[in-house]
């Protein structure tokens, strides 16, 4: 996949170490740019560590991630986190009202959110002009991924990354997440890294897969592999014997 299409993140030679423990290991390869990319793997297995990497929350041990061929080391640190938006399961926010959060990452830059775009980004995620004034600690868990996706549509952010945001969610909240996330890689051409342990998920929404074990990368390619791989781990994973 690496040589189709233009990558919008590319990995070469990357380690990431703690304390003399090696978390990834020589990490190389791309993810497409427009595309939706899942990483799947155990438990364990860097998935995380690799999207840190990606906003520059962490920096590489060795090796280096480039950016539309930029070196992440070379973005301004802000800059960086705007261009690539991160959603996690968890969804933080300041306690507040949903506008006082969307109007958060443009108050850090000295800039002011207008309560009409605030409108349009809602919309956007599918919430109503009266979320506005709710308070974040009101939310359900699918409105608040909601609005942390909506965080990241303030940003124009043209990746983002996804860590397991529909784990905790029952299952209309997740199909309204699958069906929004889609339609932010669609409408707004937005490259989407997607960690998610939903093989399912996975399968269906993903065009690429990672699988990684232990720090490294197993198989890469079409979403397909999760059921045609001839990877003795990959088939296992899959079936579910290793978690
Ligand atoms: N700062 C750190 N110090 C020490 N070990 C770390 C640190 N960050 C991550 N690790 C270790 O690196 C490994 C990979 O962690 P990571 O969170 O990336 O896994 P993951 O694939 O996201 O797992 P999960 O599916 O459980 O979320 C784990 O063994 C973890 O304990
Ligand atoms: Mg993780």
């Amino acid at each position: 996949m690496q040589n189709l299409y233009e990558p919008a993140l590319h990995f070469h030679n990357v380690d990431y170490s703690v304390d003399d423990i090696n978390i990834l290991k020589k990490i190389t390869g791309s993810f497409p740019k427009g595309k939706i990319t899942t990483l799947v793997g155990p438990s364990g297995a860097g998935k995380t560590t690799m999207l840190k990497l990606c906003n520059g929350l962490i920096s590489p041990t060795a090796g280096d991630i480039f950016i539309d061929d930029v070196s992440v080391l070379d973005y301004d640190p802000i800059e960086l986190r705007r261009h690539v938006g991160i959603a996690l399961q968890s969804a933080p926010m300041i306690k507040g009202t949903v506008f006082q959060n969307l109007a958060l990452p443009m108050e850090l830059r000295g800039q002011q959110l207008t309560e009409q775009e605030a409108i349009r980004i809602l919309d956007d995620v599918g919430l109503d002009k009266h979320f506005l004034q709710q308070k974040t600690n009101d939310l359900s868990g699918g409105q608040r991924q909601k609005v942390s996706i909506a965080r990241t549509l303030i940003n124009r952010s043209n990746i983002l990354l996804l860590d397991e945001i529909t784990s905790a969610l029952d299952r209309a909240s997740l199909r309204e997440i699958e069906e929004l996330i889609v339609k932010i890689n669609r409408q707004f051409g937005v490259t989407i890294i997607w960690i998610t342990h939903n093989l399912e998920q996975a399968l269906a929404i993903g065009d690429y897969t990672w699988v990684l074990k232990d720090g490294h990368v197993v198989e890469t390619g079409d979403s397909d592999l999760l059921t045609s791989s001839t990877n003795e781990f990959v088939k296992r994973f899959v079936q579910g014997e290793i978690e």
